[in-house]
């Protein structure tokens, strides 16, 4: 039996409960794959002394289960994150940003000690870069940022839903790049951080994902 896209983000999801430590605050990701962690982590809620959430749309989430929320200027330390990707290598280096959620995330997942990556299959890639790389930026930097991101190759887009730019929970805009072929996902994450006016680079390489869960047809496959 064939499963779907979303079956195979929902077996991650509940395999990652096995990651979530007993009495401790974990960081949660954003988008879909981790909104089906979030409704499983309903279930087991009481295990957990709270969760910070790396969007307000998984701060909804969470509340909606019962689980509470805290801010992260009041935990010292975290011990596992977990989220999705868009893009992920055998090496554990990500694309992250589909959703928007980049900066919150990549901060979330900078306090944790483990930072467990929950895809679907489709998601393992041998290069990143396929997927448009996404790139927040302060408003006033959109035009110089974008220049910037063309000189090293790619292609610049400023991302619009429904005719309106997107604006991140942050306040702040998105580029997506496309068409780089991403060979050292370190050294470019430095060097789009060093761009003025980015926020953040929708690249998790310096900090990548310790481990790997990914679904697929015979069942959830751990990578790292
Ligand atoms: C949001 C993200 C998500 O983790 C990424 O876009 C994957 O999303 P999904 O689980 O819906 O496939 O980085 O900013």
């Amino acid at each position: 039996m064939t499963m779907t896209q979303d079956e195979m983000k929902q077996a991650v999801a509940r395999a990652a409960i096995d990651y979530v430590t007993a009495g401790e605050i974990i960081g949660v990701g954003t988008g879909s794959t981790a909104n089906f962690f979030i409704d499983e982590l309903g279930k087991v809620k009481d295990r957990i002394r709270g969760a910070v959430a790396s969007s307000e749309a998984t701060a909804d989430r969470l509340r909606s289960h019962g689980i509470q929320v805290m801010d992260l200027n009041e935990v010292e330390a975290l011990s596992v994150y977990i989220d999705g990707a868009d893009e992920i290598t055998l090496q554990g280096a990500m694309i992250k940003g589909g959703g928007a959620a980049l900066t919150r995330e990549k901060i979330v997942a900078s306090v944790a000690r483990q930072f467990v990556c929950i895809a679907d299959g489709s998601k393992l890639v041998k290069t990143l870069g396929k997927f448009p790389l996404p790139v927040e930026v302060i408003p006033m930097a959109e035009a110089s940022v974008a220049r910037s991101l063309k000189a090293l190759g790619g292609e610049p887009r400023l991302r619009v839903k429904d005719g309106t730019t997107v604006v991140t929970d942050n306040g702040c805009s998105i580029i997506d790049v496309h068409g780089l072929e991403i060979v050292d996902p370190v050294a470019l994450e430095a060097q789009i951080n060093n761009i003025v006016g980015v926020v953040t680079v929708g690249l998790f390489a310096q900090r990548g994902a310790n481990i790997g869960l990914l679904g697929t047809a015979d069942g959830v496959k751990r990578m790292t």
